[in-house]
């Protein structure tokens, strides 16, 4: 129900629009929603307290409403409690409200993230792209859009020629076979290592990417087995995740695209050489020169995302497509896309680019093998290990704590990267992300697990019909039933904004008023009709619960 709203349709009053203009209240003492006159004041040439006062003789207000008070300047309307909680439980208990927008299921839209450079290791930052990227597929697919999943991996570039090389001059078969991606790392780190002392490395990595590029019979089997492996490592970690993949349409696919690319802005007189290179001049839109074709030739990054573009929006029909990576690649976005723009592609303005800031862990708490970063599954392990000591004491069978340990663990780690608005730095909280106290995913599946244990002992059958809602109208019950109410406007705020934070933000809000209405009312009593009211109010929370934590990728566990 969009109380704002229908406040603000109710009011009839000079012709003016009201929506936008009424507000939620914190003080509930003073109202649950209110209306400030002040900036009428001016344009009425009256003072705010008489605006006010002939505004509230001007609304017409239905059941919603049980009392409009005017204090000051402000106008303040008292919810009928009885009769909102009635019309929200109901909408949840038909499922009313989660109904999605009808009209988006033909509404396209691609999510370009994970997007992983094969044959190395998926570090931590990879988990930043990853969660957004999931995360928001989830929003949008809340909201009722077709969504698409496109894991755009890295498997394409010099870095192959470093490794095909080394492994043909210095590398073994048989370690390839038993050490896969372990393998695959320790050749690219051994390469850029004697690399320094001898350049020439650098010279034969070319003439091998050059080998893969044209498919020699020795060298591109290998690339094509090193691609194998690095896939199914990278689609393991991401299974143990829940992220999955509607394409796995790599860079590879487009490096023979760069011939058409290049034809097509030499057709609209976009090319200019520079030092060998084919170029777009973007300094009259302030974005400084694009490189598409290399002096030697070959394609890069951005004429692969360009080629990548054009044939997705062929297959697709998107109506948005976007792209989470680092704020670092902020230019390349905007650069390829102004070029698809001046190329004549409207689809050009239905791209955007999701960026995140940096991920990291506090210094010295995860070594990081031998990359820069901390790689991913030796941060998945560290975390399960970090659980299963907290929950060691729990009376469970060993597999079913592990299976706990591995739901906390993980979702403190996805959790990270979308706690807060994505552009800010995160550090990984080590000592306190797995706690069951604070603002963590944690205190949240725990919320989640005590309203299931609460259900299951009272083992009470409980429906709509039984709710007397004279035994849910507390303050704190309004305040949650408000919260719940919020549900469907902030889906919207979060498809928005691109934003997974504010789903975030709002299931960790809720969490607390669920926590304190167990501390401020007892739900079993010997009043059958109040426990029977309370025991349904958390029969709906535990529904939108489970929808939030699958929207913020967070695992739900029946028992903690
Ligand atoms: N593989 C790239 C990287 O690791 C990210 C690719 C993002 N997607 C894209 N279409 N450019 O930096």
């Amino acid at each position: 129900m969009d109380i704002k709203n229908l406040i603000a349709k109710n009011i009839n009053y000079n012709n003016i629009d009201f929506s936008g203009m009424v507000s939620e209240n914190l003080d509930k003492s003073m109202g649950d929603y209110s209306i400030a006159c002040f900036s009428l004041a001016k344009i009425l040439r009256k003072s705010p307290v008489q605006i006010a006062n002939e505004i509230k003789d001007n609304i017409s207000l239905g059941s919603l409403i049980s009392k409009v008070e005017v204090v000051n300047g402000y106008i303040n309307f008292f919810l009928n409690k009885n009769y909102f909680a009635r019309e929200i439980l109901k909408e949840i208990d038909n499922n009313q409200l989660f109904e999605k927008d009808k009209n988006l299921k033909s509404k396209t839209i691609c999510l370009d993230y994970s997007s992983v450079n094969l044959a190395k290791y998926m570090h931590i930052g990879h988990l930043s792209t990853t969660i957004i990227g999931e995360s928001l597929a989830r929003i949008f697919e809340e909201k009722g859009y077709n969504v698409v999943r496109i894991n755009y991996i890295g498997d394409f570039g010099t870095p192959f020629g470093k490794m095909v090389y080394a492994h043909l001059t210095w590398g073994s078969e048989k370690e390839l076979e038993e050490r896969g991606v372990d393998y695959l790392q320790d050749l690219y780190v051994e390469f850029c290592k004697r690399a320094t002392d001898e350049p020439e490395l650098e010279e034969h990595a070319r003439e091998y990417f050059k080998k893969i590029c044209d498919k020699d019979p020795v060298a591109y089997p290998i690339y094509l087995k090193f691609i194998d492996i690095s896939k199914i490592e990278a689609k393991r970690i991401l299974d143990e995740l829940n992220v999955h993949f509607d394409s796995w349409k790599g860079e590879s696919a487009y490096s023979d695209e760069l011939n058409n690319i290049v034809s097509q802005l030499n057709q609209k007189g976009l090319l200019k050489t520079s030092q060998g290179a084919q170029v777009v001049d973007l300094e009259p839109y302030d974005l400084g020169t694009c490189l598409i074709q290399k002096s030697d030739g070959t394609s890069l990054y951005t004429s692969r995302d360009i080629a990548a573009a054009i044939d997705r929006y062929n297959q697709y029909h998107f109506d948005q497509m976007i792209y989470v990576t680092a704020v670092q690649q902020k230019l390349h976005f905007e650069q390829f896309f102004k070029v698809l723009e001046l190329m004549g592609y409207d689809f050009a303005s239905k791209l955007s680019h999701v960026y995140y800031g940096m991920f990291s862990l506090p210094t010295g708490k995860i070594a990081s093998r031998k990359g820069k970063q901390a790689v991913l599954v030796d941060l998945m392990e560290y975390s399960k290990n970090k659980v299963n000591q907290i929950i060691a004491e729990r009376n469970y069978s060993e597999d079913k704590k592990s299976e706990i340990a591995k739901k906390i663990a993980y979702s403190a780690l996805k959790f990270t990267p979308i706690k807060n608005e994505r552009i800010k730095d995160t550090v990984f909280d080590v000592e306190n992300a797995f706690s069951f106290d604070g603002d963590t995913s944690a205190y949240m599946q725990y919320t989640y697990a005590r309203i299931c244990s609460i259900l299951k002992k009272a083992n009470i059958q409980t429906s709509f019909e039984d709710v007397d809602f004279d035994k849910i109208n507390s303050d704190c019950v309004s305040n949650l039933i408000i919260a719940l109410n919020n549900y469907s406007n902030i889906i919207s705020r979060a498809v928005e904004q691109k934003e997974p934070s504010i789903i975030s933000k709002y299931t960790m809000d809720m969490c607390k008023l669920i926590n304190k209405f167990y501390t401020t009312e007892k739900v079993m009593t010997d009043d059958i009709t109040s426990t029977k009211s309370k025991l349904f109010l958390l029969v709906c929370i535990k529904k939108i619960l489970k929808k939030l934590f699958h929207l913020i990728c967070i695992d739900v566990v029946d028992e903690m």
